[in-house]
């Protein structure tokens, strides 16, 4: 078959490399440089191997339990029991995750995990290692790639996906394919703080909802709790809270035991809260204290956050530092099912991209890694197999995105007007569609959105297709956020009484 990838993060290189291995004629399209995205900057690792006491059945049910409630079990089942082959075949690969004196792979803890069970790589390099190695594969395979290309739309023809659009420069191509494999990513910078890559900008979520696939959970967006609130965005992995460092706040006190009996080990959305919380109550970010790991540990164990955070001017091995929540990972989605198939017959989906069902309403630490190369693993086995369409019965219940189309006809992308800018979208993200959201908050974003997309025409540039999905993908998170009235994972609407106040909650016990 002749099969495109879009994208160049795990997800994408292992299904590239899976589908070249099988006999597939692969193309891989990627928007900047080959394994450019989001995998390069993943810290904690990849969950999913297991020591004395543990085993993939609790691992299972962490994630479960995490997804709070709303995980599919069988997607969850395929996460962890593919898991560990995936993660031999990176090692295979030549990813050298980091190992004590006797060879043993040494594993690490995160939040909400009952186990250490999460391989890493350079201490807090892990996903920089693995792009590094599948990019080295690709180029080996000799794998056809086209770079610094935008998806810009599927080519849908009588109901299935025969191939895409892509604007290079200001030169706009098709191409066509058999199959298309869409691993573009999140959309973090639907925010105005975030911990992704400048071009995450949900491109491959917004050409899928143009084209008509099924798309869901759009309204659980994960914050992580930990970014060091000092200079852009940068990342201050959990798994410094999973080797014992602490959250303080003015008076040095240990305050998210207010909101949740594990403390910094609860799950991510309900520190993230509790920290925003916290500042607001006390007009000063919550600091990390990582003093107690002491200098040797954590120069040899996160030499990047270690150098990163000196460049800021913190010495961490002697003061706590400031840190703030941010947008950090998209748990919905492309609904895809157990084989990356979405609803439209030709395309997949993997990695952040798809809604496979195994994060549910949050994502339990380190298992995007995971997800990315399982998946994408499962979306090239099953190329050439007779397409089978996506079960949507789980779905049912749950809020589906309402976009309106405006006066665009289907399969256009509209183009802004001067009244928009991409900050002012972020920062009503942030303020509005955030951690903590109010029905009249959710209310006014929408109609700020559906007013920025009804005055838009046609994009041209680079810049103006992202903005354009930006805003597709804002009205679509926004409707799904406002039509789940209640609080479940990530998604956390404020009662009335919370409105009024900030004050920290006990939330779950
Ligand atoms: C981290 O290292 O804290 C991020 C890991 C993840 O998001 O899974």
């Amino acid at each position: 078959m002749n099969v495109l990838v879009v994208g160049s993060g795990i997800a994408g290189l292992t299904a590239a490399l899976h589908a070249h291995e099988a006999g597939h004629a692969v193309t891989v399209v990627t928007k900047g440089e080959l394994g450019d995205g989001s995998t390069g900057y993943a810290q904690g690792g990849v969950a999913g191997m297991y020591g004395i006491g543990d085993s993939k059945e609790q691992h299972a049910a962490d994630t479960l339990t995490a997804g709070a409630g709303l995980s599919e079990a069988d997607a969850v089942d395929a996460l962890v029991t593919d898991g560990v082959d995936r993660i031999a075949e990176l090692i295979a690969r030549g990813v050298a995750f980091d190992r004590d004196a006797e060879g043993s792979l040494l594993l690490g803890r995160e939040a909400a995990h009952s186990h250490a069970r999460i391989v890493h790589a350079g201490g807090d390099a892990t996903g920089a290692a693995i792009a590094r190695a599948l990019v080295a594969a690709v180029r080996r395979a000799s794998i056809e790639v086209i770079d610094h290309a935008l998806l810009t739309d599927l080519v849908v023809v009588e109901g299935a996906v025969r191939g895409i659009r892509l604007l290079r420069g200001d030169h706009v191509s098709e191409l066509s394919a058999d199959a298309v494999i869409l691993a573009t990513g999140g959309a973090g910078h639907l925010y105005a703080h975030t911990t992704n890559p400048a071009g995450t900008t949900g491109d491959g979520i917004a050409a899928a909802l143009r084209a008509g696939a099924a798309v869901a959970d759009l309204e659980f967006v994960q914050f992580h709790p930990t970014i060091l609130s000092a200079g852009p965005a940068f990342l201050i992995s959990e798994a410094v809270r999973g080797e014992g460092a602490t959250l303080l706040d003015e008076q040095g006190r240990r305050f998210v035991f207010d909101s949740h009996p594990d403390g910094e080990l609860a799950p991510r959305d309900v520190v993230s809260r509790a920290i925003v919380r916290r500042a607001a109550v006390q007009g000063t970010p919550a600091r990390l204290d990582a003093t107690m790991l002491g200098r040797t540990t954590l120069t040899r164990r996160f030499p990047t956050i270690d150098r990163v955070t000196r460049e800021r001017g913190f010495d961490w091995s002697t003061e706590p530092i400031p840190v703030t929540p941010a947008a950090h990972y998209l748990m919905g989605g492309i609904v895809t099912d157990l084989h990356g198939r979405s609803t439209i017959p030709g395309l997949f989906a993997v990695g952040e991209v798809a809604r496979t069902g195994v994060h549910g309403a949050n994502r339990l630490a380190s298992n995007s890694l995971l997800e990315g190369a399982v998946f994408g693993a499962r979306a090239a086995a099953a190329l050439g197999e007779p397409w089978r369409f996506v079960s949507l019965r789980s779905l049912n219940e749950r809020a589906a995105p309402v976009v309106e189309r405006g006066a665009h006809r289907r399969g256009e992308t509209p183009r802004l007007s001067s009244h928009f800018s991409r900050a002012a979208l972020q920062q009503l993200m942030w303020d509005h569609v955030g951690l903590l959201r109010s029905e009249e908050g959710l209310r006014h974003a929408l109609r700020t959105v559906r007013a920025w997309r009804a005055r838009a025409v046609a994009p041209a540039t680079l810049a103006e297709h992202e903005d354009a999905n930006l805003l597709l993908l804002a009205e679509a998170t926004a409707s799904a956020a406002l039509a789940r009235p209640g609080s479940v994972g990530a998604h956390y609407r404020l009662s009335d009484a919370e409105t009024r106040t900030p004050a920290p909650i006990l939330e779950t016990v």
